[in-house]
This record gives C-alpha cells, sequence and structure tokens, in this order.
C-alpha cells in the first residue's frame, strides 16, 4: 500500500465505523463496538503493518492519519453513549409498557352557563319554566311589541346592532332577553311562570362592566292577582338563595317602556360589603338589572286581556351575577378564554 492507498482506506473505516455506531442501541454493544474498532486486534492492524514499507518521509503522515482517525471515532461513540443515556440497559427502562395512556384533558362548563344552569335551577325550585329564543331578533319583538314604536325615544336605551336582511332596521341582534317574554305569551295562554336566560347584543364600548356581547336571565310572571309585592318577595327568595343569606337586595325606582310601575335591582357589593368603593362607584350596592309590572300595552300586543290578568318581569345580566359572586373585576375575562381564568371555576 502507498500512502494515498492508506489515507482512502482510512476514510472508508470511518466511513463504516459511524454506520456501525449508529446502528447500536446498547451499552454493552457499544463496548464490543469500540473493542473492535480501536484495540489491538482491530481492522487496522494490516494499516499498521503497512506503515513498515513506506518511504520513511511518508510515514508522520499515516501515524498523523490514524490518529486522527481514533479520535474522531472515540467522539463518536462518545455521543452515541450520551444519546443512549450512557448507563447500561437504560434506554429500555425508560419505557414502562404498563402505564396507562395520555389521554384527551377533560374540560368542564364555562362559568357562565354555570351560572346559568344555577339560576335556572333556583327558578325552577320556585315553580318556573325555562324557554329560549333567537338571537336575531326582528324590531317587531325587540322593540315595538315592548311598547316602544318607531322612533320612541326610549329605543336609544339600548344602542343596537343591525343585521342585513328584511328591510332596513328590521333585523337585529337583540340587545335583551325581553323579546321572548312576547314569543312565550304569543304561545300559551295565562298562568305564565318562566325564565329565559340567552346571549345579548348591545353597540357597547368595553369597559369593567359592559361588553358588546353579554348574557341575561329573563323573567315573567303572569297570573290573576300578581302584583308589585309579589315581584319584590321573589327578588328576595332569589337574591338570598344565589347569594347567600346574608345578602340584601333593594329596588329602586326606574324606567321601562314594558313595565309600569319599573324598578332598578341592586345587591350589596361583593368588593365592600356595602361600605362603597370603586367597584361600586362609593354606593355601597350594585345595580344587576331591571324589572317592573307588566305594561297593558304589552298584553295588548299578545293578545292577553290585562282586565283579569297582571304580571311582572325581571331581567338581569349573568356577568355582573358571576362578577358579583365570584369577585371578578373585569368583565372581559368571561370572553378572553385564558384558560388560567376558566380552569379557577
Ligand atoms: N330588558 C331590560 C334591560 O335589558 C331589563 C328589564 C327586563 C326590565 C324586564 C324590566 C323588565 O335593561
Amino acid at each position: 500500500m502507498n500512502l494515498e492507498e492508506l489515507t482512502s482506506r482510512l476514510e472508508g473505516e470511518l466511513a463504516r465505523a459511524r454506520s456501525e455506531i449508529d446502528k447500536i442501541s446498547d451499552g454493552d454493544g457499544l463496548d464490543e463496538l469500540e473493542r473492535s474498532l480501536l484495540g489491538k486486534r482491530s481492522a487496522l492492524s494490516d494499516v499498521h503493518q503497512a506503515i513498515k514499507d513506506l518511504a520513511p518521509e511518508d510515514r508522520p503522515a499515516v501515524g498523523k492519519a490514524i490518529g486522527a482517525f481514533k479520535e474522531q471515532v472515540a467522539g463518536l461513540i462518545e455521543a452515541r453513549r450520551a444519546a443512549l443515556g450512557d448507563g447500561r440497559g437504560e434506554a429500555v427502562d425508560l419505557l414502562d409498557l404498563t402505564l396507562p395512556g395520555r389521554g384527551p384533558g377533560r374540560g368542564h362548563l364555562h362559568l357562565i352557563t354555570q351560572v346559568q344552569q344555577e339560576l335556572e335551577d333556583v327558578f325552577v325550585g320556585l315553580g318556573y319554566e325555562v324557554a329560549e329564543g333567537p338571537e336575531v331578533e326582528t324590531d317587531f319583538y325587540n322593540f315595538e311589541a315592548l311598547n316602544m314604536p318607531a322612533s320612541h325615544p326610549a329605543r336609544s336605551m339600548w344602542d343596537t346592532l343591525y343585521v342585513k336582511l328584511g328591510r332596513p332596521e328590521e333585523v337585529l341582534l337583540r340587545t335583551h332577553t325581553s323579546p321572548v317574554q312576547i314569543r312565550v305569551m304569543e304561545s300559551q295562554p295565562p298562568p305564565v311562570y318562566t325564565v329565559m336566560p340567552g346571549r345579548c347584543y348591545r353597540r357597547d364600548t368595553l369597559d369593567a362592566r359592559h361588553s358588546p356581547v353579554f348574557h341575561q336571565i329573563e323573567g315573567l310572571v303572569v297570573d290573576r292577582g300578581i302584583t308589585f309585592g309579589d315581584l319584590a318577595g321573589t327578588i328576595d327568595a332569589f337574591t338570598r338563595a344565589y347569594f347567600g343569606p346574608g345578602h340584601t337586595a333593594r329596588l329602586r325606582p326606574s324606567y321601562f317602556p314594558f313595565t309600569e310601575p319599573s324598578a332598578e335591582f341592586e345587591v350589596t357589593c361583593f368588593a365592600c360589603d356595602g361600605v362603597g368603593c370603586s367597584v361600586c362607584s362609593k354606593t355601597g350596592w350594585i345595580e344587576l338589572g331591571g324589572c317592573g309590572m307588566v305594561d297593558p300595552n304589552v298584553f295588548a300586543a299578545v293578545g292577553y286581556d290585562s282586565e283579569r290578568y297582571t304580571g311582572f318581569a325581571f331581567g338581569f345580566g349573568l356577568e355582573r351575577m358571576a362578577m358579583q359572586r365570584y369577585g371578578v373585576e373585569h368583565i372581559k375575562a368571561f370572553f378572553e378564554n385564558d384558560v388560567r381564568f376558566l380552569r379557577h371555576f
């Protein structure tokens, strides 16, 4: 063998060593391979023999090439040993076939859905039924039948989002759950004891307590001899059932076109227990919704006889209920879907 043949022989040996090393999958096999590649009786013994036959000035070059070859092979073996986890047989122990598989994580209901279901349960316990209506409504159900004819100034209480359907400004995203009152009364004669939960929309700017998408639960009772006392008693019973016996509610005179008289429903502030703080604008109370005695014009719109029947209605915001009960300080937490928040409840 001359110098050239020897160097190309070493190159070939290195490629072979690399592929042998890659095939090994345990520490013992690697030790054995190391001996056969680098040990006394390695495949290189004939190269060592051949050195003797070379011209003396070529010998140092071959010696150097052999040294480099050994260093590279040793490096490859070390790298492989590290990849296998350096101990003997450890790579096999890592795989425990008796472990159960990792299934998909199990989620749970969104806090607003939980609040909605719990409120439904409270009212079902009081003898109510549960009904739902569409989120995309017509002007008739959202305004007209609720005693708000076109251009009625009270419409400005609800900043609306219209849908491109039908006549201009005929179809809209409902601004409250009150249109479901009309749908329920259209579908049955009195008596009515129904709650109507659902999603609502308004052209509102996001702040701590307003969101353009939110949820309400509406209540409607129509029967003979229903008075404002029944409304107040119902609100009181519901406040105790939902927030706990220590909590109180109050009604303050207000205005809604579909109830007369009308009131706002407020509960003691969760953040300060009624003392007055920034969450409740220093009043000690948080407004949760509106209520009142059903206006006779609403009964006329659905063909109920307002001489024989009276009734009350209410509508509360679910996000505000949840904020009140769980101390959530910004309404956007319900819509951001941050799993750290969702997991909490
Ligand atoms: N619909 C009213 C609102 O969204 C609340 C309300 C419901 C008031 C029923 C009175 C009776 O503000």
